[in-house]
């Protein structure tokens, strides 16, 4: 791709992420990796069918990087100081927003000084938007961290056509309302002509904070807004799920190498009869600690014999400088041992940790290996994880146990749903995943299967983008 001067770009996606990560290899020399989360998975393959910029932070502060291509995607850098590391990221979007959209599973921390920080580097997003775009462009904003963008950018630039994609769930007012800076924020999502969510849930939720917090009143999906100038404009909020590049999964997993990989990993692992998955960003949202209370007990109760089952835990390093990210980590850390000291025999534990980033190759096989996925999130905007799976499966084998509180739970209703926070209903759930017949694990699959290859990324963003840009047809 060749580099185009600033302002030239018709589509645009500011998120706080780059897709890439700068990470320090052992010797020295630094390198560039995927950055963690769903928002980076789902928007990659689009990024990089379009002709657009990626504005983003690299991960790294005090960082002044020049645009740079990097797997066929323009990438321009957005500088974070190692103040607006803490106040802005690992604070306000982490410590504040997160908790408090996610059902406060943990207390939202509320700090003038990181709404502060907030509102300063969302303007500095909102003006290397304002640089990169080409006039009448189409701007897409991602998530929470950047909810005060849209307004700003608007307010740099009224000629733009702008969009927002909420990733995770918005949260009932009667939660948001606890946030200080309400108003602020509803007044900067308003900046969007469409604002996208997950469920419609959470569109309902957000509308109804508008009325709430500002007094704006909904016709349908619809908000009229008036701008300083007293020009009327109208704003739509609605459900658009996210999804993944299921074929290109699908075509990974079917794979000679995968295959391979797959039973390597089988022997590596001891040749169990049957393995269970869980695939999580270590975050307290996951459910991790339940599934391992339900997997414990399970063992404990000897209705899952360790010398048949294994349960592999990937658990992704996330947010680690954050206090509630490191006692949670400790928490599980503990649990596994004990889990393993009570239930492991030499050289087969009945549970594999593994806190690492892998190669997508390596998740598709580890995907394939699993008998059963377990997907036990308190509250998840969507879950990529379950629809990786589902994806993976061509063979039609797996069950899938899901958490009621995710966004996929609205469209793999053929999965075996389950609420987390009832153990006896987890444990019993893994029982039956584990007694499932060949013949009810395909039926299932089949139709959870069809829904992802139909409904892919691809098609979340064309018809996000589809709405964005025809608004009459809303
Ligand atoms: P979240 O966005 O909250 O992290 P999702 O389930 O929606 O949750 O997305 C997680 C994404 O991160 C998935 O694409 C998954 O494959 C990827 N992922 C999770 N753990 C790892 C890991 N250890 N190595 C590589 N990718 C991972
Ligand atoms: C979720 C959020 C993303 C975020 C990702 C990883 O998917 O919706 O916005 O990028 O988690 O979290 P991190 O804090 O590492 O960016």
């Amino acid at each position: 791709m060749s580099p185009r001067p600033e302002g030239r770009y018709e589509f645009v996606v500011v998120a706080n992420r780059l897709p890439v990560d700068r990470v320090e290899e052992p010797d020295g020399r630094s390198d560039w990796r995927q950055s963690p989360g769903g928002l980076v998975t789902a928007l990659q393959p689009v990024m990089q069918q379009a002709d657009g910029a990626w504005i983003g932070w690299t991960g790294a502060a005090d960082e002044d990087l020049e645009p740079f291509d990097h797997s066929h995607m323009r990438l321009v850098p957005v500088r974070l100081s190692g103040d607006e590391v803490e106040k802005f990221y690992e604070g306000f979007s982490n410590g504040t927003l997160w908790p408090l959209y996610h059902d406060v599973i943990v207390p939202p921390t509320y700090h003038r000084e990181w709404w502060d920080s907030y509102v300063t580097v969302n303007r500095r997003f909102a003006q290397a938007a304002a640089e990169q775009a080409a006039e009448g462009a189409t701007v897409w904003v991602q998530d929470y961290q950047l909810q005060l963008v849209p307004a700003e950018l608007r307010r740099l630039r009224p000629d733009l056509r702008i969009g927002f994609f909420n990733h995770i769930p918005f949260p009932p007012y009667e939660i948001f309302a606890q946030l200080p800076w309400r108003r602020q924020v509803i007044e900067g999502l308003l900046g969007a002509d469409l604002l996208g969510f997950q469920r419609g849930q959470d569109a309902s939720n957000f509308l109804r904070a508008c009325r709430r917090a500002v007094g704006l009143t909904r016709r349908g999906h619809t908000i009229v807004v008036r701008d300083p100038q007293g020009r009327s404009r109208r704003v739509h909020a609605r459900a658009f799920p996210i999804s993944i590049d299921a074929r290109a999964l699908d075509r990974l997993a079917r794979s000679e190498e995968t295959r391979e990989r797959v039973k390597a990993l089988r022997s590596e692992l001891g040749d169990p009869r049957l393995v269970v998955l869980g695939v999580d960003r270590l975050d307290y949202t996951k459910g991790i600690q339940h599934r391992l209370k339900a997997y414990g007990e399970l063992l404990e109760d000897g209705r899952v014999d360790p010398s048949e089952v294994v349960l592999v835990q990937v658990a992704t390093p996330s947010r680690e400088r954050v206090e509630q990210y490191r006692l949670l980590r400790d928490e599980i850390e503990l649990t596994v041992g004990r889990l393993n000291g009570d239930h492991s025999t030499i050289g087969l534990p009945a549970v594999h940790y593994l806190h690492h980033s892998y190669p997508r190759e390596e998740m598709v096989a580890l995907y394939q290996l699993a008998d059963v996925l377990l997907v036990t999130s308190l509250r998840d905007g969507m879950n990529l994880v379950a629809k990786e799976y589902v994806a993976s499966r061509y063979d039609e084998r797996g069950v899938l146990v899901l958490s009621e509180f995710t966004g996929a739970a609205d469209e793999l209703t053929n999965a075996l749903l389950v609420n987390p926070h009832d153990i006896q209903g987890v444990k019993d759930t893994i029982v039956r995943a584990l007694q499932m017949p060949e013949r009810e694990q395909a039926r299932r699959m089949r139709t959870m299967r069809k829904r992802i290859i139909e409904y892919d990324v691809a098609r979340w963003a064309r018809e996000f983008l589809h709405a964005l840009r025809h608004p009459e047809d809303e």
